[in-house]
């Protein structure tokens, strides 16, 4: 086991990079030297770790050389085009993006729920979808408490999800309705999708779309959760469907669960397990009107459930409300508890 570790951010000045060098100044890990990338636009560019400044680099295959664990977080093409070139330099690579979650050699990695899928890894670690992450912690003690035959999941989730570019847009957008502009003369181009032909206002509305397109009507990002969900849990036999919205709120994604259980339960039983799970805070208390806010999560770990109940007419049907910051566990708070699990079970090697 290493005494301590040169780990570099890919992507380190965007939203979720931010973050992770925040994650990295907390973390138990060893750390020797800690190196941050990212596009040629941002070299030279200084960033604060515990108080020094480190330049930034511009990333190449070469900036792996001396590289022990590289979280990426610099877009799917980036990881496409790097993170091979730094497993063949020997580093271990924990992607933040889409890139390689579906491959089946890439262990797909909530700790609190499968963290002995690490032992299979071949260089690359894949951090889940943000909104699949809460959702995984929230669930994955009930499933083990009763089963789970089925989720229906609607999302509301946060703008920094879609990168630092668009919190920026959403800002000017308000600035500009709240001087008098109407919606059709917003400045837009970013949101909902940057790929996408069209651009909406998010200041102010409520967007269903979250990434593009895909079958039977469903979004990308709600295909990741259904996907996402059956990897993570190792069950290609649960029902799931998701419906994915971003709403204006600049960090932290809050989630609407209906549960089927497989065995009966009760709602005392649920938060009796729920308040017992590593990563869980319930926060449940209709009458002092105490539930999960997606404000007063921000900057936490932790994932906190409330709104805790059973459906008034399907037997095993329970409803749950899921919250959490999606910079934080849904990114780079899961991303460097998997380089601390590594550590752990002695894998951070290729
Ligand atoms: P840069 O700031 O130099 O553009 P976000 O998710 O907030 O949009 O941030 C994306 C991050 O990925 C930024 O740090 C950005 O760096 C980085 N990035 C984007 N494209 C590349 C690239 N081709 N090579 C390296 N880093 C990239």
């Amino acid at each position: 086991m290493s005494d301590g570790y040169n780990v570099a951010v890919v992507g380190a000045t965007g939203a979720v990079g931010t973050k992770l060098i925040e994650m990295l100044e907390q973390t138990n890990l060893p750390l020797k030297k800690v190196k941050l990338l990212a596009s040629k636009r941002s070299a030279g560019r200084k960033l604060l770790f515990k108080g020094e400044g480190l330049f930034v680099e511009e990333l190449t295959a070469e900036s792996f050389d001396d590289v022990d664990i590289a979280f990426f977080s610099a877009g799917g093409s980036t990881s496409q085009q790097f993170a091979s070139e730094a497993v063949k330099r020997g580093t271990v690579v924990i992607d933040n993006t889409s890139q390689f979650r579906m491959d089946k050699d890439t262990p797909l990695v909530v700790p609190e729920v499968n963290k002995e899928a690490l032992k299979k890894h071949q260089g690359i670690v894949a951090n889940p979808n943000c909104s699949t992450i809460q959702m995984m912690v929230a669930l994955e003690p009930i499933k083990k408490l009763v089963g789970i035959d089925r989720v229906i999941v609607s999302t509301y989730q946060a703008v920094s999800g879609a990168g630092a570019r668009a919190v920026e847009e959403v800002k000017q957008q308000a600035k500009e309705t709240l001087d008098g502009e109407l919606p059709e003369n917003l400045t837009t181009g970013i949101l909902p999708v940057a790929s996408d032909k069209k651009h909406y206002p998010q200041a102010f509305n409520a967007l269903a779309q979250i990434d593009e397109f895909a079958e039977e009507g469903y979004t990308k990002e709600e295909w990741k959760m259904v996907n996402e969900t059956k990897k993570i849990m190792a069950d290609n036999q649960i029902k799931i469907s998701a419906t994915c919205v971003r709403v204006p709120v600049i960090t932290s994604h809050s989630e609407s669960i209906y549960i089927e259980t497989k065995e009966e339960t009760s709602v005392a039983q649920l938060r009796e397990t729920l308040e017992k799970a590593d990563g869980v805070v319930v926060e449940d208390d209709p009458s002092q009107q105490i539930y999960p806010q997606a404000l007063n999560s921000v900057g936490k770990k932790d994932t906190f459930v409330g709104r805790i109940r059973r459906d008034l007419d399907i037997d095993n049907g329970y409803h749950l409300w899921v919250v959490s910051d999606n910079l934080l566990k849904g990114a780079a708070w899961n991303s460097v508890q998997i380089a601390e699990t590594l550590h752990e079970m002695d894998l951070v090697h290729v």
